[in-house]
């Protein structure tokens, strides 16, 4: 398993719409696998591939307690079928906006229609943080981010640390040939 870099706020790969996934084959159970790794790393309970550089709707979560055994989800091309009316307040974050954490509201129940890493077809009915935490990583594979939620002053705000940050930060290093 390899932990793969993270791309950050203000990377425009984050506004990019993901592409549906057309095969469940190793190659995407290894890059999941990945995925999962890369985001116990972070730590976070939540990655969409584009936040590793792959535009593939698909993302992975953990939302067990820290008591509790972990159990890495994948969710592949999911799919929101059906949302409450009731909603529900979260404080979020982003392992694309580091340290940044703001409440968003979101509907507290939907249902998510989504292919395994089985490669069937399955649909869950998640509320809590669940819910959540799937609503934020399909968000970003139509690349949608939480800031998104916020008022125009707080996101202008959060953008501008950030593109600050990535001027002061060394470019990555690349590797040729
Ligand atoms: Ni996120």
């Amino acid at each position: 398993m390899t932990i793969r870099p993270l791309i950050l706020l203000p990377d425009p790969l984050l506004r990019q719409v993901s592409k549906p996934v057309e095969r469940v084959d190793d190659n995407l159970r290894k890059f999941a696998d990945d995925m999962v790794e890369t985001m116990y790393d972070a730590p976070g309970i939540g990655l969409a591939a584009i936040q590793v550089g792959e535009p593939l709707r698909m993302l992975v979560l953990d939302v067990a307690e820290k008591d509790e055994p972990k159990n890495p989800q994948v969710f592949i091309n999911p799919e929101i079928l059906a949302r409450s009316d009731e909603r529900n307040l979260h404080e979020e974050g982003c392992l694309s906006i580091p340290d940044y954490y703001a409440e968003v509201e979101r509907p507290a129940e939907v249902t998510v229609k989504y292919i395994g890493l089985d490669g069937k077809e399955h649909v869950v009915e998640a509320n809590g943080i669940l819910a959540t935490c799937l609503q934020h990583e399909i968000d970003h594979l139509n690349g949608v981010l939480f800031i998104d939620y916020l008022s125009k002053l707080k996101r202008d705000i959060v953008v501008r640390k950030f593109k600050k940050l990535a001027k002061d930060r060394p470019p990555p290093a690349r590797m040729a040939g």
